[in-house]
C-alpha cells in the first residue's frame, strides 16, 4: 500500500475568486509622457488619429492636470485617457490600457477620478466619442454609466483639407 503525500493546505477554497490586484497610481499626463503615450495609443484598437506631440502639449496646456496616467509597479505607463472642457462640457478622448493590465478596474479609476475633476470645475455632463463597432468599448462605457444618444448624429468640418482622421 503506497501512501498519498496530504497536499499543502490551500489558502483559497476551490472555485473562490484570487484576490483582486491592487490599484494602479494614477497621476496627471505630463508633456513629457507624449512619446510612451502616443505608443501606447497606438497600439490600443478603436481609438481615432493620434495627435502629434505640439497638438497633444496645446491640449495639456489648455486643459492643466485632466488628462490622466496610470503607472504600472516599474514605473511604465499602463494607460492614458486624454480630458479636457470647453467651459460649457466636458470631454474625454484616447481612453487606452495596455492589454496586460486590462479587466483590473484601471480605465474605471481613471474615468471616475476625471468626472470628479470635471464636476469640481462646474462641468454639468460630460461626453466621450466612440467609432459605433467598438463592442467593447460600448460595454466600458455602459459600464461606467454613460447612456447612448441615438438621437445625436456627429458632423464635422476639415479646417485642414490633408489632416487624416
Ligand atoms: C475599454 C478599455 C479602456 C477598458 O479598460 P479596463 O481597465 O480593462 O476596464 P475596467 O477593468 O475598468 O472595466 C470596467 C468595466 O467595464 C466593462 N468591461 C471592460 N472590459 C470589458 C470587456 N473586455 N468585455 C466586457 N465588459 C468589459 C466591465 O463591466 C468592467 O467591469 P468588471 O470587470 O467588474 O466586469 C480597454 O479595454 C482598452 O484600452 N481598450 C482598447 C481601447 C478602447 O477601445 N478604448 C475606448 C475608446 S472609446
Amino acid at each position: 500500500l503506497t501512501s498519498v503525500p496530504d497536499k499543502p493546505p490551500s489558502t483559497r477554497s476551490r472555485g473562490e475568486k484570487p484576490p483582486p490586484e491592487p490599484p494602479l497610481p494614477i497621476a496627471p499626463l505630463a508633456p513629457d509622457d507624449y512619446e510612451e503615450v502616443a505608443k501606447l495609443w497606438k497600439a490600443c484598437e478603436g481609438l481615432s488619429r493620434i495627435e502629434t506631440r505640439d497638438e497633444y502639449e496645446r491640449f495639456i496646456s489648455r486643459n492643466p492636470e485632466l488628462s490622466l496616467k496610470a503607472v504600472s509597479p516599474d514605473g511604465k505607463l499602463a494607460a492614458g485617457i486624454m480630458v479636457g472642457y470647453d467651459g460649457r462640457r466636458g470631454y474625454m478622448y484616447h481612453l487606452g490600457v495596455a492589454p496586460e493590465f486590462r479587466r483590473r478596474g484601471v480605465a474605471s479609476q481613471m474615468v471616475k477620478r476625471s468626472l470628479e475633476l470635471l464636476r469640481t470645475l462646474g462641468m454639468r455632463r460630460c461626453t466621450i466619442f466612440l467609432f459605433s463597432d467598438n463592442n467593447l468599448a460600448k460595454k466600458f462605457w455602459a459600464a461606467m454609466g454613460f447612456r447612448p444618444r441615438p438621437e445625436l448624429r456627429s458632423m464635422s468640418f476639415e479646417l485642414i483639407e490633408d489632416e487624416p482622421s
